[in-house]
This record gives C-alpha cells, sequence and structure tokens, in this order.
C-alpha cells in the first residue's frame, strides 16, 4: 500500500465562504468525501487531522453586510455558527473548524505575506483601477458592468461577458457601471503586489507533472492554465474587509482573499495543536505535537478536498506560494469534484434554488445518513451530476432499507426470536458458509482501495455489494425454514450472519457514522479497526446482542412530493421577482373599449400554416358565423389538441392577409414572463357569440 511512504497526513476541505447557509452541492462536493476518506485513515490508525474553517473575507461579504445595514463581522459571525453546526450535525469530523476572522489567522497569513516580501518574492505594480466615486471603494471586477465589445450584450461582467463567453478587463467594456452606486467608475492608479506566476511557470508546470495520476479533469484545467500562459496576479487589494497588508505604505489595503484563505489551513492546524479550546472553533479536542510536523515534514501527505472551481487556486497559486516560502510540503493530490445540480437545474443561492442542511434536518430528522448515502452515491466525481428528490427516494427505499436495512433487520429479529439475541457456536461449515467467508475477506482491501483513489461512489457501492452477498446468502440458506428440523443449522447461519453485520458496522462507519453507531449499539460491539474486519470472529460465541431496531425506514411519496412542491415554490418566487413590469398604457374612453366586439367562440379546426414555425390556421365558430383566423401559437400548442377549445375571439379587426391566407379576427391569450401562453376563454362552457365586455 503507497500509504506506506507518508507517516502523517493534513487533510483539508475547502473553507466555506461565510455569505450564506451551506447546501447539498457543497456537502456533495467537498465535506462528505473528505470526511469518509479522514474517517477511513483514522480506522487504519493513521495520524491525521482533517482541518477546515470559515473563509469570512472577500468582497460578497462586505456588500452583503452593506445590503443588510450590519458590519462585515456581524455577518460572518451569524455563518460561522449556522454552517459549524450543519458540518456538526451531518457528522463531518473535523478536527478542528477555524476562521479567518481570528487573531491566529490574522497574524499567521500577515507573516507569511512578511516572509515572501522579505524574500523580494513579488513585483510592485501601479495600475489603474475603477473606482466607485460614490461608494468611495476600489471595485473588484465583478461589480462593473457595461456593454460586451465583442458581441454588444449589455450586461458583461468586468471579467467575462457570460453571453459570448469571451474573458474580458474591466476596461473592455464600453460605458462601465458599476454595480454599487449604478455610477460610471472613474480610474484611478493605485500600487498592489503581484505574485509572479510567470516566472514561476517552470517549477509549478513540473510541479503538476509529477503528478499525473491527478483526477482528468484536475490535471486537464491544469494544464490548460498553464498552456494559456500565466499571469502575475495581485496578492493585495484595496479594500478595507480583510487581512491588513503588513508593509509600509500599505494603508487602505488588505491580503487578496485567495492569499488568506488557503493560509486558513495553516492556521487552523496551528490552533489545532495549541490546545486552545476556544469556543469560537468547533474542536472536539486539541492535539498533542507539533503543527509543523503536518506542513513542513516530506513525509506528511497534504490533501486538498475542494469543487471544481477552486481547482486553480489549490493547483497552482496556493503551491506557488509554499514553494515561494520554501518551507511547506505540496499536495500530494486534489481530488476536486465536478458540480452537483439540483432537480435539472444549476443550484443557486440567489435564486434559492438549493436543499439547505439545516432545512433539510428539520424535514427529515436522523436522517443524516440517508443525505451522505445519496450524495456519495451520485458523487459528481467524473461528471456534474443531477440530484433529484425521486432518486433521493428510490436510492433510500430500493438500496438503504431493502438492501442493507434488511439483511441486518433479518439477522437481529431471527436471533432474538430463535436465540434470545445469543449468538451461538458454528458448527461444520458447509460450501456455502466458505465461500460467504471468502468473499468477506475480500471487501476490507477493495473498499480501502476505491478509497485511497478517490474512488468514493465505487467505495459505496462494494459496501453494498458486501451487503448484497449477505441477503443472498440468507435467501438460500433460509434459516426460517430450517429451523423446524435443522436447530444447529441456524446457529451456524446467524453466527456467520451477525459476524458479517460487525463487518458492515466497521466498513460502512466512514460512508455512514450514525447509523454504524446504532449498528454496533444493536450488536452491543465495540467498532474495531478497519484491520479487523475481513474476518469471522468478531463477535465471541455466547455474545448477547441487543433489542433490534430499524435502521432505516421507507420514505414515503407525500415527503418527497412536499420537497418538490418546496423547490417549485422557488421557481414561482423567482418568476415574480424576475417579472418585469410592464408599464401601463395610456387611459382609453370607454368609447373605445365599447367599440371592440369579443364573443366567446369555439374552435372547430387547426392545422399549421406550411413554411411557418409559428402559425396555425383555426376555424372558429364564433356564434355569428365561422371563420378563418391565422394565429401565432404553433410554438405552444399541437393542432390536434385545441379543437373543441373555448376562446375569446376579437371579431371585428380588421381583416389581414397572413402568407396568403385572410385573418379576420384575433384569439386573445394571456402571456407571462417566460413567454408561456394561456388561452382566455370562460371557466365553463357558454354558448358560442357570448359577448364579452
Ligand atoms: N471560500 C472559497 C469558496 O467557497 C474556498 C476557499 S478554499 C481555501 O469557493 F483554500 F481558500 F481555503
Ligand atoms: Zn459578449
Amino acid at each position: 500500500m503507497e500509504a506506506d511512504k507518508f507517516k502523517r497526513y493534513t487533510v483539508t476541505a475547502a473553507l466555506p465562504y461565510t455569505n450564506g447557509p451551506v447546501h447539498i452541492g457543497h456537502l456533495a462536493g467537498v465535506y462528505v468525501p473528505a470526511d469518509i476518506y479522514v474517517r477511513y485513515l483514522k480506522a487504519k490508525g493513521k495520524d491525521v487531522i482533517f482541518v477546515c474553517g470559515s473563509d469570512e473575507h472577500g468582497v460578497p461579504i462586505t456588500l452583503k453586510a452593506k445590503k443588510e445595514g450590519i458590519t462585515p463581522q456581524q455577518v460572518v459571525d451569524k455563518y460561522h455558527r449556522i454552517i459549524g453546526d450543519s458540518f456538526r450535525d451531518f457528522g463531518i469530523g473535523f478536527d478542528i473548524y477555524h476562521r479567518t476572522s481570528s487573531k491566529t489567522h490574522h497574524e499567521t497569513a500577515s507573516a507569511f505575506f512578511k516572509d515572501l516580501y522579505d524574500k523580494g518574492v513579488f513585483t510592485e505594480e501601479v495600475t489603474d483601477q475603477y473606482f466607485d466615486e460614490k461608494a468611495n471603494q476600489f471595485l473588484a471586477d465583478r461589480y462593473i458592468t457595461g456593454t460586451c465589445p465583442v458581441c454588444g450584450n449589455e450586461n458583461a461582467y468586468g471579467d467575462q461577458c457570460e453571453r459570448c463567453g469571451s474573458s474580458l478587463n474591466p476596461t473592455d467594456l464600453i460605458n462601465p457601471k458599476s454595480t454599487l452606486s449604478g455610477e460610471p467608475p472613474v480610474l484611478r492608479s493605485t500600487r498592489n503586489w503581484f505574485l509572479p506566476l510567470d516566472k514561476m511557470e517552470g517549477k509549478i508546470r513540473a510541479y503538476v507533472e509529477s503528478h499525473k495520476e491527478w483526477r482528468p479533469t484536475v490535471y486537464g484545467q491544469c494544464q490548460s492554465w498553464l498552456n494559456g500562459g500565466l499571469q502575475p496576479r495581485a496578492m493585495t487589494r484595496d479594500l478595507e474587509w480583510g487581512v491588513k497588508v503588513p508593509v509600509a505604505g500599505a494603508d487602505g489595503k488588505v491580503l487578496y482573499v485567495w492569499f488568506d484563505a488557503p493560509i486558513g489551513y495553516i492556521s487552523a492546524t496551528k490552533d489545532l495543536f495549541s490546545l486552545d479550546s476556544s469556543e469560537e472553533y468547533y474542536m472536539p479536542k486539541g492535539k498533542k505535537g507539533n503543527w509543523e510536523d503536518h506542513w513542513k515534514k516530506q513525509d506528511t501527505k497534504l490533501v486538498h478536498f475542494i469543487g471544481k472551481d477552486n481547482i486553480v487556486f489549490h493547483c497552482i497559486i496556493f503551491p506557488a506560494m509554499l514553494m515561494a516560502h520554501q518551507d511547506y510540503v505540496l499536495a500530494d493530490n486534489v481530488p476536486a469534484n465536478e458540480f452537483l445540480n439540483l432537480e435539472g437545474d444549476k443550484i443557486s443561492t440567489s435564486r434559492n434554488w438549493a436543499v439547505w442542511l439545516n432545512e433539510y434536518l428539520v424535514d427529515f430528522p436522523d436522517k443524516q445518513d440517508v443525505l451522505r448515502y445519496v450524495l456519495t452515491a451520485t458523487a459528481p466525481e467524473t461528471k456534474d451530476n443531477d440530484f433529484t428528490w425521486k432518486d433521493f427516494q428510490a436510492r433510500n427505499n430500493n438500496e438503504l432499507v431493502a438492501i442493507l436495512g434488511n439483511f441486518i433487520n433479518r439477522v437481529m429479529v431471527l436471533s432474538h426470536k430463535y436465540f434470545e439475541g445469543k449468538v451461538l457456536p458454528a458448527g461444520t461449515l458447509t460450501d456455502a458458509d466458505h465461500a460467504l467467508i471468502a468473499e468477506i475477506a475480500q471487501y476490507p482491501e477493495r473498499i480501502a482501495s476505491s478509497i485511497e483513489n478517490y474512488r468514493f461512489r465505487e467505495a459505496l457501492s462494494e459496501l453494498m455489494n458486501l451487503a448484497r452477498a449477505g441477503n443472498k446468502y440468507l435467501a438460500d440458506q433460509e434459516p426460517w425454514i430450517v429451523f423446524k428440523t435443522d436447530e444447529e443449522r441456524v446457529k451456524t447461519v446467524l453466527n456467520i450472519g451477525v459476524q458479517l453485520s460487525a463487518n458492515l458496522a466497521i466498513l460502512a462507519a466512514p460512508f455512514l457514522p450514525f447509523t454504524a453507531q446504532k449498528l454496533t449499539d444493536m450488536l452491543n460491539f465495540d467498532l474495531a479497526a478497519w484491520d479487523k474486519a475481513g474476518t469471522v470472529d468478531l463477535i465471541a460465541d455466547g455474545h448477547q446482542l441487543n433489542p433490534s431496531q430499524l435502521l432505516f425506514d421507507k420514505i414515503e411519496d407525500d415527503a418527497i412530493t412536499a420537497q418538490i412542491n418546496k423547490l417549485q415554490q422557488s421557481k414561482i418566487d423567482n418568476a415574480v421577482i424576475e417579472q418585469e413590469v410592464i408599464a401601463a398604457k395610456d387611459n382609453i374612453s370607454f368609447d373605445q373599449f365599447a367599440a371592440m366586439d369579443i364573443r366567446v367562440g369555439t374552435i372547430l379546426t387547426a392545422e399549421k400554416v406550411a413554411k411557418t414555425k409559428k402559425l396555425l390556421k383555426l376555424t372558429i365558430d364564433t356564434g355569428i358565423d365561422k371563420r378563418t383566423v391565422v394565429s401565432g401559437i404553433a410554438e405552444h400548442y399541437e393542432p390536434e389538441s385545441i379543437i373543441g377549445r373555448q376562446v375569446s375571439i376579437l371579431v371585428n379587426l380588421e381583416p389581414r392577409e397572413i402568407k396568403g391566407i385572410m385573418s379576420r379576427g384575433m384569439i386573445l391569450m394571456a402571456e407571462n414572463p417566460e413567454g408561456k401562453l394561456a388561452f382566455i376563454a370562460p371557466p365553463e362552457g357558454m354558448a358560442n357569440g357570448s359577448v364579452v365586455r
């Protein structure tokens, strides 16, 4: 096993921005896989630390504070709690959950910058940056919008046009506007310190290319950055909120948030080893030893768990910072995930298109492991993936309940029914017993190898295969039938069943920690180290089991429908918010209104107008006559589906020739902001020719 090369592990999970709660996308992309990896390593008895914390700097936090009329510190205090609680509630077992607004972090990040500064690493550059005179601050690229010089999109951002995909500089925009004040920004010159990535390219490339084993998505993204040519990047910003730049002449400047945030991993490690159990941090217990071993000794394996939008920062910029510092180890792997979508749409905080962890636990109390399971089974390891509530339900009911839960439940219930919960000695083993025992022996190594290669989906599906093997064994051995004739045989079958259950507890623990706990409670068994698994000697003859309880229960349709409706409501809320209010038209006189002759009619025939996309030719019974109307609704309705429908029709509109057809009248339609159409018709049938007024 490769692990022998390393004496200790430092595992990090991306520090979440502290401007909102965390959702399933965060959990699936970063925190659940990281937690599985760490729980596994700990079960292997490895020396490992697992660090994370809140990323509390950056422009979005200052804007959120401004919008809510509170200080940035108040914003981050609020979300540090909410996020920290969610992680704790989902069993994400950080050794410390730190925060970047802490004193330790400010000192650490500041000293790190000073070290590079003293080594002469940075280049100083005076550049012209856009400044918002009304808001009295320099503007990050994202806070400037204007017309794209390439495609003319009027809402392009200072760094990119989302319509044509061009990457832009703020000064490329035509008619730039600050999103803070809506005013045109002015250019002001300012001095900043840059990390000369261009000059470091050779070393960075060598580092990346020494890791061809990285996930293809990660390696590929690094290659494309490197091939595009690295540019110097400013490591300081003109902003109030953040870590002050610790050099003379840098008043009003702070460290770039992507400079200070990854140093947060180091700050967290320092406080973990300081044994200081500050309330501010989530820290089950401090650790004895030296923090520096976990960052500076070459036999430390550093692994960063992140989402794909963080790849360049963890594979290029942070390693460049560490190289420049010279003392630190570089990441051995960066198993970044792709994105998780939700019901076919991109997860979005601003559109409230998300499943928030704190809300999930209100709706599904004690079902942390169900979500952990589903998010691992569908983890976006190689490509973006979709979370749907139907799939969530199906995986719970057909996999957790029907496979894992069912196996354990049968073993427990039968053991109590036949032997009062005692595990009795096995007798002579049959071929089927030997076959199952041989299979059990293979799983610890098989699952371990998937985990060590960061293939968590595969690891989980192997775990389920072992539970399946247990179910098949019970189905084949039929202890419930054999008991009538051969009690001794049933002792053997259930003994093996209990041993397999104990194996499942050990092997499931990294994935499903709450379930593993329940299971060991039931088995009256102390969770053993990973390497103990693989045998059928885990539980001694004569051992007493505790009463049986269900590990999982079925999730019914109404619980799922409620979740889908909740999401649907977000869609409706957004449509209302996004709806452009169409200004009312000028007043008209009653006579002008009364001049319109609107009648109820019925569609008699409908057919597409040849060589057009939008037009249908309709025959309408208006009660007065039967007439032809051409209507632009072909993209919304199949002709055959509207025959017989009642409609409202303006019958005294001047006839008009459309595509060679004389159209006499107009069908009234309602149109919503998304362009969806609906007929205007009386809710119950009315005689054709009824007057609308
Ligand atoms: N806050 C960043 C994000 O949510 C991640 C920071 S990771 C760290 O995208 F390396 F900077 F810590
Ligand atoms: Zn464009």
